[in-house]
């Protein structure tokens, strides 16, 4: 399952990309919206300093087909052909993803904002890359995300669609754990989460007991590197 960073916060991106094995970063317009800064000026910075291989997820804002389009025309020619769009799907988000998928067969498409196992395998006929279902919101109506994303799984594979699940929407990690033991293909998720995945009062108590025991023998602040 690869990882990526689901905010636009670019210190925060910073920070957490030598720390977690992180596969890219995914945004949206809301996302955007928080991080107050104009779109290109944040996005730009976020792919200089991803690099051109990982992945990138520019989620379109256009109401139409056409609209759609032209959003992914703008976002490739600034931020490169690679960069995966997201394109919601609706009627119209379904037949920007056809339109788009017959004009640019290597073109990387995100199917987004998706509650329903039937979304999903639209879009994956369509010819979406990834379909993103929304664990923690699809949680809120009173359905169930994870399962969500396991019938969308199934259905992939069955119908033998060669679309992947990008989940995204975790508030724990608990979610993500669910998701991993599937083998999904990727989760995007915010930072305080990602954090959230290894924070442990026991683990720092073991770590915390092995630096008080070595240095009861060694010395305060003596490691291995310089212990007789
Ligand atoms: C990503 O594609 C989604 O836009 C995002 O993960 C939604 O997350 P939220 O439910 O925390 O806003």
């Amino acid at each position: 399952m690869k990882l990526l960073i689901d905010d636009a916060n670019i210190d925060a991106i910073k920070a957490l990309y030598p720390i977690y094995p992180i596969d890219g970063v995914t945004t949206n317009p809301s996302i955007l919206a928080k991080s107050g800064r104009q779109p290109y000026d944040v996005l730009r910075e976020i792919r200089a300093f991803i690099g051109a291989e990982a992945e990138l997820h520019v989620q379109v804002v256009g109401r139409t087909a056409d609209a759609m389009l032209e959003d992914v025309e703008r976002i490739h020619a600034e931020l490169g052909a690679q960069t995966y769009t997201k394109i919601p799907v609706n009627p119209a988000g379904l037949e920007a993803i056809q339109r788009l998928r017959k004009a640019q067969p290597d073109a990387h498409i995100t199917a987004t904002a998706i509650y329903t196992p039937m979304q999903a395998f639209l879009a994956a006929k369509a010819g979406a890359d990834y379909a993103a279902p929304y664990i923690n919101r699809i949680d809120n109506l009173g359905a169930d995300g994870i399962a969500t994303a396991k019938i969308i799984q199934d259905m992939f594979t069955k119908n033998g669609l060669p679309c992947n699940i990008l989940a995204a929407s975790f508030k724990n990690s608990q979610q993500v754990q669910a998701l991993a033991q599937y083998g999904v293909g990727a989760a995007t998720i915010a930072p305080a989460v990602i954090e959230g995945l290894v924070r442990n009062a026991a683990v720092a108590a073991a770590i915390d007991d092995f630096t008080r025991d070595f240095e009861s023998l060694c010395g305060k602040g003596v490691t291995m590197k310089d212990a007789k």
